[in-house]
């Protein structure tokens, strides 16, 4: 079994999509083993996005990840992290495959609905990050 971590970001709690977010990934037969609301410090972020920071845009990502409380879990499953990661869809809603998280709730490469863990090693990183 493996893990991987998700954050229901900001305009999908706006949006009241968390129940059917974590619902989604419950039909799929995902565990949800943790799960937390919570505010995101500048110091979480700073370290989740570490690979961002230089960007023009990272203020108004560390704006947008702060505007409300988010939704971190843990799921577990065979080959969740590349599971998660091909339901959630590119990082561009846009540009995500029909039927995807991102395709069908996201705004704009920002409001994006959902972050996923892009492999084994940062999952298990983040889940260290947020859960302790
Ligand atoms: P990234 O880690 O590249 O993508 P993903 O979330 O698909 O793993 O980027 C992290 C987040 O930063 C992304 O979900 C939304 C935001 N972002 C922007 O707002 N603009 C951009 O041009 C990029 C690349 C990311």
């Amino acid at each position: 079994m493996e893990k991987t971590l998700i954050i229901v970001k900001p305009d999908a709690v706006e949006k009241n999509l968390i129940g059917s977010i974590l619902n989604f990934f419950e039909t799929k037969n995902f565990e949800i083993i943790q799960l937390e609301m919570m505010a995101l410090s500048d110091e979480m972020l700073n370290e989740h996005y570490h690979h961002l920071t230089d960007k023009p845009f990272f203020p108004e990502i560390v704006e947008f990840m702060q505007s409300l409380p988010v939704v971190v879990a843990t799921l577990q499953a065979d080959n969740a992290v590349e599971k998660v990661r091909n339901l959630v869809g590119v990082t561009d809603p846009s540009e995500a495959e029909e039927g995807t998280l991102r395709k069908i709730h996201g705004t704009d490469v920002m409001h994006n609905v959902i972050h996923a863990s892009d492999s084994v090693d940062n999952a298990r990183a983040e889940i260290k990050r947020f859960f302790g």
